[in-house]
């Protein structure tokens, strides 16, 4: 069968590769895959930043936003032919540690996890692949092929849930929120902001396009330059990792403000920081920053519910651009106003 394939450092490795089935001991349910979302972990793998192939292969088959349809799984797995699915990306450490072994894998303390289509294990950019009923997220019919945006959306659910635990330490009652970087894990914590009722603002650098307006649809507020916010942000979702962006906002955290990162940026980049100021700033204002990586099983399901309450025309238009799996390595290439780019496997 076909696949996408790359080989993790190498830049110009994307294949459309010719891979055996999937093995039985990747799990019970044999999936028809669908789709497969693009995001900038897909980009880093190629620059070498981050992956690794499955012990014993020369190739990893890349893919880790997924979308398929149930061909075969046995009596009891709570599925059957036909049912959409995504995969979990994430597999416990064997050791385990103590938060693998509570479940609690996005949590792994001493790294040895693996993720499939990125961290040594074959991932669900190929024409078939299994899973585990464990890892295997239901995706109600009437999302359709909106359920490629369940992976990305996991990430900004736990997202809005880490905010919630640390606000939990005192008396929390956001209002307003700042999101920093308009791509797809910006929009989708926009969303999430909006369904939460939150005053929402984004800063991104783009003018034009479709991101403005994508903001403005949910009621949010557009900014190009961080001069323009004329409220104080209780939260700060953060998108860029853009190290800057990040000692700008942290400046603006009123008493008890939060900083959830929760994206990375190839840099390096160097920052003249007053790093004693800053210090100073977080401590007399109890103000936290916190990172997010991943996302557990209750995280797929939040999103889920989440883009189920969405408005159906406003997610599609994330969407910007499909690609058949013949000719894939062209989602690797950024075109202006892409927004999430996705594979169709079955092209
Ligand atoms: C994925 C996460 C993963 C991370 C680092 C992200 O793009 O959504 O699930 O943990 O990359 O590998």
């Amino acid at each position: 069968m076909r696949a996408m394939t790359v080989i993790p450092g190498k830049s110009d490795s994307a294949r459309v590769g010719a891979v055996a089935e999937p093995p039985a001991a990747d799990g019970s349910i044999l999936v028809q895959g669908l789709l497969t979302g693009i995001c900038g972990t897909d980009l880093e793998l190629l620059a070498g930043a981050l992956g690794r192939v499955q012990p014993g292969s020369d190739h990893l088959v890349i893919g880790h936003e997924s979308l398929g349809q149930v061909l075969e799984a046995p009596a009891g797995s709570g599925f059957t032919a036909g049912d959409l699915v995504a995969g979990v990306v994430r597999r416990p450490d064997p050791v385990p540690c103590p938060a693998c072994a509570r479940g609690e894998w996005d949590f792994c303390r001493n790294g040895q996890y693996t993720e499939r289509g990125i961290n040594g294990m074959d991932g669900y950019g190929a024409e078939r692949w299994r899973v585990d009923p464990y890892f295997a997220v239901p995706v109600p019919a009437v999302l359709g092929h909106l359920g490629v945006l369940v992976e990305p959306t996991s990430i900004l659910a736990k997202a809005f849930e880490q905010v919630d635990r640390v606000g939990a330490r005192s008396w929390f009652d956001p209002k307003h929120v700042l999101v920093t970087g308009a791509g797809p894990i910006g929009l989708l914590a926009t969303l999430i902001a909006q369904q939460r009722g939150y005053d929402v603002h984004v800063l991104d650098r783009v003018t034009d396009g479709p991101k403005p307006e994508l903001v403005r649809a949910l009621g949010g507020t557009y900014l190009t330059d961080l001069q323009q916010l004329d409220v104080v942000p209780d939260v700060v979702i953060e998108a860029t990792g853009v190290g800057q962006v990040v000692f700008d906002c942290a400046n603006l955290l009123p008493p008890a403000g939060v900083i959830c990162l929760a994206g990375i940026h190839p840099g390096p980049a160097t920052v003249d920081v007053q790093l004693d100021a800053l210090v100073r700033q977080l401590v007399v204002r109890n103000a936290a920053l916190v990172g997010t990586v991943n996302a557990g099983k209750r995280h797929y399901a939040d999103a889920v519910d989440m883009l189920l309450k969405a408005d159906r025309a406003w997610l599609e238009r994330l969407v910007t651009r499909t690609v058949p799996l013949s000719n894939w390595p062209a989602a690797l290439v950024r075109e202006p106003d892409d927004i999430k780019v996705v594979v169709d496997l079955r092209g």
